[in-house]
């Protein structure tokens, strides 16, 4: 399976933030927001990732994540001109992801724990797997509803008056033909082309699973100011009181087997002594 990361879009909501530097860069506790989704897919299994970004910031991306071969992965890069919808990934990258199943992560989506793992679908499923989870605030969201026995009833995108409050976060898994239902998708009243519209094309198709997120899983979105905060204080205490990492693509490239132990302990002093070198350090000695 291939991965894309998509981390493009104005970022508007953090201005001034995000006025010259990309949200997706900006950091979250001790690392910059594009670890967390990346390393998400990582630990996924995925080490052939292409990360989607705006003209302007795809060499800061690349300054900062290179080739991927230090990680034992290969990164590529391409931009989305505009930011016309989540759904433009797979046009964007309809030659990367050929034959291929697909997993579409959005950049400023942060998951945490190991069950995401379990409730992925292997290589080489076919049709198309979302995840659910409860939210307080379902009008800021993809949102789907259930009926009793679990099958899809409608999904829309970011509803007036949502049927549920079971948000979709933003980690998406189909197989090619992704590619072909999103040539079919056309821009909605807010002019994008939706990511909820290849939902519904997979559902209609009876092809589409919704996985509800476990307990213990942490999900969160970091596109406003609060949710951003959150994020950091979030981050700051997992790895305070586990002493674990979090969001290290280093980490999830040695868990994968991409790359050994000496490689790890390579890459960790590349960080001299800052803080998240230490943290790397310091699982290595444990092992
Ligand atoms: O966070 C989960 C939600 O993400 C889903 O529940 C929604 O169905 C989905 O539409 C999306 O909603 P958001 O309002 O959060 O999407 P946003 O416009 O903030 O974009 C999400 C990320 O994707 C963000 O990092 C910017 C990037 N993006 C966005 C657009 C519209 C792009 O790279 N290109 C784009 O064209």
């Amino acid at each position: 399976m291939k991965g894309i990361l998509l981390a493009g879009g104005t970022g508007s909501r953090l201005y001034p933030m995000t006025k010259t530097v990309s949200k997706q860069l900006l950091p979250v506790y001790d690392k910059p927001m594009v670890y967390y989704p990346l390393s998400t897919l990582l630990s996924l299994g995925i080490s052939k990732v292409l990360i989607v970004t705006t003209p302007k910031d795809k060499d800061s991306f690349q300054a900062l994540l290179g080739d991927g071969s230090s990680l034992g992965c290969s990164f590529s890069y391409a931009v989305q001109p505009k930011p016309n919808g989540l759904a433009e990934a797979f046009l964007i990258g309809a030659d990367f992801i050929g034959t291929d199943s697909v997993a579409l992560i959005l950049g400023d989506n942060l998951f945490y724990g190991s069950a995401i793992q379990k409730q992925s679908p292997s290589a080489g499923f076919t049709g198309g797997l979302i995840f659910g989870t409860h939210v307080q605030n379902p009008e800021r969201y993809g949102i789907v509803e259930l009926d009793a026995e679990g099958n899809v009833k409608s999904i829309e995108e970011k509803p007036k008056t949502p049927k549920s409050n079971l948000a979709i976060p933003g980690l998406y898994f189909f197989d090619h033909t992704v590619v072909e239902k999103a040539k079919q998708v056309k821009p909605s009243a807010r002019d994008e082309l939706e990511i909820t519209d290849i939902h519904n094309a997979y559902w209609k198709e009876d092809s589409l699973r919704v996985a509800i997120l476990e307990q213990g899983t942490a999900w969160l979105d970091t596109g406003t100011v609060q949710s951003l905060s959150k994020a950091h204080v979030f981050v700051e205490a997992i790895q305070s009181r586990q002493g674990v990492l979090v969001g290290s693509p280093e980490l999830a490239a040695y868990k994968e087997g991409f790359i050994d132990l000496p490689q790890l302990k390579a890459l960790a002093l590349n960080y001299k002594d800052a803080e998240y070198g230490k943290y790397l350090k310091r699982w290595i000695d444990e092992q």
